[in-house]
């Protein structure tokens, strides 16, 4: 009641500053360029775009956004707070599949995803794998990559001699930042200095791999980095050696590095062939080598091998984003890796060895497991107790099988029935949901169509052939 008291005031307000806009408002815009906006009140900045991009009423456009509000005004706060400009949410679907077998130990999958037939798809998989001795996954390093890049005009070979006889004395003077981690079992692992001269005159780099444990570490790595590159550059100009102006360091930038080739993990499945059983009408044999023909395709042609891994990261990217993961961030970096030998390739790879058929898929992948939003996110939150709560390595894990059990359901599809039969299930449901079809008509639809091409028209059609031969008129 509250609420709605609460937004019928503001609604009349925003009515209100619409029509006065121009001649109140403190920030000005020209065109529609707009200034402070960010210091304007939700309200205020939904006012804003109704009248200069949408053209539509203000109260139209706040009910469809205000309509997405979380009635509780905390957890809205919450979310108003994980970015800037909010004036609603966008939800997705947050599925779960169940029967994952990891490493002898059941699973239930969350997995936030807007594509039909994902979840579906891997859970089938799951069960047709859990049914065969399960999924084995090894978690390979957990190090991630930190860089300082710096221009230095000087003797390479002094500053190589520098560096050598000061980089205890470098790393000593990130204590401060290093010492929780430590305690935690992590911290700054490797500091290297790499000339990279014969790339860009004058270029170097510190390149640091780092533990970060349960965290993802961003901030963390960026931290001791700025650090790193802050105190190399006093130093140096300290130190007396670096007299000459063009032996000044200058450091360009310190970040992160989201390709971690060290941060690995694979994730594999294995079976006699004769026990993968008929597939979807194939016999065992015959499923193993198109299945294994299917992702040799992938390993060489740039063009199928994008579309395998998007489908492996149709897995992978729902469980990252369900457990409030940086999506981007792995996406980045798998892609990297995928093509870490100048041609975009398959991550996975299937084969035929003494009458089992084998699939094994293995990629780099930096998680987190607490700090961010996977502690201030209340469905992350639940996603890693769905999991129980697993340690940053376990989650690498579960991803990799997920990336795996996807890529089995899709190649599988592929090879045998084809994509469209399945996909087509789901898109019947959705046409049945958009025609506004009964319980009845639905299931009438469902038969009909289960052996049939479907389309919007021909559904369509269907229905109102069904409605005619039971409307009053006909009897
Ligand atoms: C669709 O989202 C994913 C697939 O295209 C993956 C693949 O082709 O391997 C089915």
């Amino acid at each position: 009641m509250f609420r709605k008291i609460c937004l019928f005031f503001c609604l009349n307000y925003a009515v209100f500053i619409y029509f006065c806009e121009g001649l109140f408002f403190d920030f000005q815009f020209t065109m529609r360029k707009v200034s402070s906006f960010s210091k304007l009140t939700k309200y205020e900045k939904i006012s804003w775009l109704a009248k200069n991009f949408l053209y539509e009423s203000p109260v139209d456009v706040i009910n469809n956004f205000a309509g997405f509000w979380y009635e509780n005004v905390e957890i809205q706060k919450q979310f108003d707070g994980f970015s800037e400009n909010t004036i609603s949410n966008f939800h997705l679907p947050f599925g779960v599949a169940p029967n994952f077998l990891i490493n002898g130990k059941d699973y239930v999958i969350p997995m936030v995803t807007e594509e039909s037939s994902v979840v579906a798809a891997v859970s089938n998989a799951a069960k047709f794998w859990m049914e065969r001795g399960g999924i084995e996954a090894e978690v390979i390093d957990t190090l991630k990559i930190g860089q300082v890049h710096f221009f230095y005009n000087g003797d390479a070979k002094k500053l190589k001699q520098y560096f050598t006889e000061n980089s205890e004395a470098l790393i000593q003077s990130t204590e401060d930042l290093t010492a929780n981690m430590d305690k935690r079992g992590g911290g700054l692992r490797k500091l290297e200095l790499l000339d990279m001269t014969h790339l860009e005159p004058y270029y170097f780099q510190f390149k640091a791999s780092f533990e970060t444990c349960d965290s993802m570490g961003a901030n963390f790595i960026n931290s001791v980095l700025e650090k790193l590159g802050s105190e190399f550059r006093k130093m140096t100009a300290n130190s007396g050696q670096f007299q000459k102006p063009e032996e000044a360091i200058e450091i360009n930038m310190c970040i992160l590095s989201n390709y971690t080739p060290d941060c690995i993990v694979e994730a594999k499945v294995r079976c006699k062939i004769e026990d993968l059983g008929i597939v979807n009408g194939f016999a065992p044999q015959h499923f193993a080598d198109k299945f294994t023909k299917a992702v040799r395709i992938a390993e060489i042609d740039v063009h199928r091998a994008t579309t395998h891994n998007k489908g492996i990261l149709n897995g992978i990217d729902s469980l990252v984003i369900a457990t409030g993961n940086d999506f981007r961030a792995v996406e980045s970096c798998i892609h990297t890796y995928a093509s870490r030998d100048g041609q975009y390739r398959s991550l996975s790879k299937a084969w035929i060895e003494n009458d089992y058929f084998n699939l094994s898929l293995k990629f780099p992948i930096a998680l987190g497991t607490v700090g961010g939003l996977t502690t201030l996110h209340p469905l992350a939150k639940t996603s890693l107790q769905i999991l129980g709560n697993p340690s940053a390595a376990d989650l690498m894990k579960i991803a990799a099988a997920v990336g795996l059990m996807q890529n089995f359901a899709a190649v599988k599809s592929l090879t045998t029935t084809g994509i469209q039969l399945g996909h087509m299930k789901m898109h019947l449901t959705n046409i049945i949901a958009e025609l506004k079809a009964n319980m009845d008509e639905a299931k009438q639809i469902e038969t009909y169509f289960s052996d049939k091409v479907i389309s919007v028209s021909e559904v369509r059609n269907y229905l109102s052939r069904l409605r005619d031969s039971i409307s009053p008129k006909t009897i």
